[in-house]
């Protein structure tokens, strides 16, 4: 590869807190190193119109603090076809942008897989959603301080539930996973956490639901991930109250939904953030390419991109257990 001197970066997929701290490293070790550095606003959609701005040490001040993106984020469905791409490609190389650093998730990297087979440009990734699902790090951007707020709305439930003897179905975010299900619910004390990692029967969870009501004949927390093989907690909620054993039961669904995503980055996203980018850019001047940069162990790794969409990474089911023993 010829040696680097412009590069892009881009926010892709759901917005994720820290994403802001990410750019500023990003930005800021690029200028450190004499880089050009340039701003490519929503995404894959940005790239096919076009719609980049030079950036530089200053134009990344007071963002760190900041939840959601200043360079926005899409999901793009033009990128989805190859007469976009082939377009996005053209207006990059027109713009003389050789390389790009690219902040999301799976599907980010699924596109700059493809980018590079298609068209030859090189990306380094920075793994940055809530949900906590990629392969090749142990946390990903937006994750803690996602939980945390999943956490201070189940607590403030809470008191609510308490307050009126109900049972609460609290669905929070994830995709197909169940990262943020599992720790906020032994962060938040629920009494049952159910995650798509394990399939659980409906009779199964009623019979739960309904063991913990009748023992404790008081307040309820179950947390639901919103992936979760039932359909989510509304479906859930359903089949409890179509089920007249559960009559007496004052049922509540509440659905955390996009507060989850937004909010200052808490201190462990922007320091996670502000160590991805920067890694992000010094893989890029070394000469690598197509690699998602992640921390495993506290240590700065490289994974390749195929790898992260393409495998799995597993919830730790002893967390799975300890929801079990402390409920
Ligand atoms: O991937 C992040 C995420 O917030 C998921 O947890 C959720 O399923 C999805 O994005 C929601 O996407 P949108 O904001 O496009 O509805």
């Amino acid at each position: 590869m010829e040696s680097i001197s412009r590069i892009g970066v881009f926010t892709s997929g759901g917005d994720a807190p820290g994403m802001n701290a990410c750019v500023r490293a990003v930005v800021r070790t690029a200028t450190a190193h004499d880089l050009e550095i340039v701003g490519i606003r929503r995404g894959y959609a940005g790239m096919i119109d076009a719609d980049f701005v030079d950036m530089d040490a200053r134009s990344v001040s007071n963002i760190l603090q900041k939840g959601g993106t200043v360079l926005k984020s899409a999901r793009s469905e033009g990128f989805k076809t190859p007469e976009g791409r082939r377009q996005a490609a053209e207006n990059l190389r027109s713009a003389g942008i050789q390389g790009l650093i690219g902040i999301g998730g799976d599907g980010t990297f699924r596109g700059t897989t493809l980018f590079y087979d298609e068209q030859g440009i090189p990306s380094i990734g920075c793994p940055g959603t809530i949900d906590n699902d990629l392969f090749g790090t142990d946390e990903t951007i937006g994750f803690d301080t996602a939980l945390n707020t999943a956490i201070e709305n189940i607590d403030r439930i809470r008191d609510t539930a308490d307050a009126h003897d109900r049972l609460f179905l609290v669905e929070v975010m994830g995709r197909d996973a169940g990262f943020i299900a599992l720790n906020c619910g032994i962060g938040g004390g629920a009494e049952l956490v159910l995650v798509p990692e394990t399939l659980t029967e409906m009779e199964d969870i009623k019979q739960r639901i309904h063991s913990l009501m009748s023992a404790q004949a008081r307040s309820s927390i179950v947390v639901v991930a919103e992936g979760d093989e039932h359909g989510g907690a509304t479906r859930i909620g359903d089949a409890l109250s179509a089920d007249p054993a559960f009559d007496h039961i004052d049922l509540r669904v509440s659905i955390l939904g996009h507060t989850q995503r937004g909010g200052a980055p808490s201190a462990r996203d922007r320091v996670l953030a502000s160590r991805l980018g920067a890694a992000a850019v010094e893989s890029m001047i070394e000469g690598h390419a197509n690699v998602m940069v992640g921390i495993i162990n506290n240590e700065v790794r490289l994974t390749p991109m195929r790898n992260v969409w393409s495998r799995k990474k597993n919830i730790n089911y002893e967390l799975l257990k300890l929801t079990q023993l402390l409920s």
